[in-house]
């Protein structure tokens, strides 16, 4: 058995973080989002991993490198250009032919995939669809099964008024496995998505296609800003467990600074006399200047907040300047490089 990470899309909706990062490598707790995903699936004994890129795909392979500084085999394809979620499941693995467990990119989860594995075994299915409940499925993929967990119906982003006639908030999680067979409904080259086109297939063509529905585990797409940052909050709180999150880097911290328990401080961050950071993930070589405050919030890596700067419920990208007794206040999300001047109220 193998996995396939879909890493391919353009993080629009993730703008400005991903103008320079793509999404399957923004900094989540300090450390490449993707690794969270390679994480699960190690502990479920899958340790061939192939991510599918399109967008800035060197950068994500620089990263992860081969996997072997996480337990696994990571390889590389990259499509000449985006393919679709199915076409880019068909451009790579069409050569292997083996179950495959797919994922998006983007999913953080705590799901135990060992548990999915057998749930599709024991159901013979060709494919199986991770489900979760939702409050708002209107941005998902809205999926009806039966009482036994088949796949009656599969609705992508279901507009408003088909909602009403829709009976369930059980939605797509971006979790499937897929037996080979899934490969040949799917045409060779072409542009063609799971949502839109295979997972219609599998129903019209009657093959076994089950739903695995997750319960008690932490499920969240960080696909925008602000699940990024709720993201964040939910980890930090101990919603999602059995990461590690490495709370003890090298940081200089003043002794007249103030750093609440629940906050991550990466490596060669220095933090000023009088500084407050709460419920905050700052990453490597921040310069936090004296009586900045910084609260619920997520700074990435060589940043300089100046002094008495305030700055929360915001998101801000790596290399940013922000002046003397500026203040970013909830909701804005700062692009790389960006330079606030002494003052400025955003
Ligand atoms: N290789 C490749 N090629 N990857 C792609 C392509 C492509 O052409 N298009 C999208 N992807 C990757 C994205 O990088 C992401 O990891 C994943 O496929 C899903 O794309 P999104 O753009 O994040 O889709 P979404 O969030 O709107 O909807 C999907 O995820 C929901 C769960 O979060 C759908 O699968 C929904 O049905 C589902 O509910
Ligand atoms: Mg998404």
């Amino acid at each position: 058995m193998q996995a396939l990470i879909l890493a391919g899309g353009k993080g629009t909706r993730l703008r400005p973080l991903t103008v320079y990062t793509p999404k399957p490598i923004v900094p989540f707790l300090n450390r490449p989002f993707l690794l969270y995903q390679i994480e699960i699936l190690r502990r479920a004994g899958i340790e061939n991993i192939t991510l599918s890129l399109s967008y800035q795909p060197d950068k994500i392979e620089d990263i992860l490198g081969d996997g072997s500084d996480y337990g696994v085999n990571l390889r590389f394809i990259t499509e000449p250009s985006p393919m679709g979620t199915g076409g880019a499941y068909k451009f790579a693995a069409s050569d292997i032919r083996e179950t495959t467990i797919v994922f998006n990119g983007d999913i953080l989860t705590d799901l135990d995939i060992s548990k999915v594995v057998e749930f599709h075994k024991s159901k013979k299915a060709a494919a199986t669809i991770v489900l979760v409940p939702v409050e708002n499925p209107s941005a998902y993929g809205l999926v009806e099964t039966d009482p036994e967990g088949k796949v009656l119906r599969f609705r992508e982003k279901p507009k408003p008024e088909e909602l009403d006639e829709l009976t369930t908030n059980t939605i797509n999680a971006g979790v499937y496995i897929l037996e080979p067979e899934v490969l040949d409904l799917i045409p060779k080259g072409e542009n063609y998505s799971f949502e839109y086109n295979v997972f219609p297939d599998l129903l019209s063509n009657q093959k076994v296609f089950y739903a695995y529905i997750m319960q008690e585990n932490y499920w969240r797409d960080i696909g925008n800003p602000a699940s990024y940052l709720q993201g964040h909050h939910d980890f930090l709180s101990g919603k999602i467990k059995g990461f590690e999150i490495g709370k003890s880097a090298k940081a200089e911290i003043s002794h007249t600074a103030f750093v609440d328990k629940t906050s991550l401080i990466a490596e060669d961050c220095i933090i000023k006399p009088n500084a407050r950071i709460f419920n905050s993930v700052i990453g490597r070589g921040v310069l936090v200047e004296e009586k900045a405050i910084i609260e619920n919030s997520v700074v990435w890596s060589h940043t300089r907040i100046s002094s008495n700067a305030e700055i929360s419920g915001a998101v801000i990208g790596r290399s940013c300047y922000i002046g003397k007794n500026a203040v970013v206040s909830k909701g804005a999300v700062l692009g790389d490089k960006t330079s606030l001047t002494d003052y400025t109220k955003i």
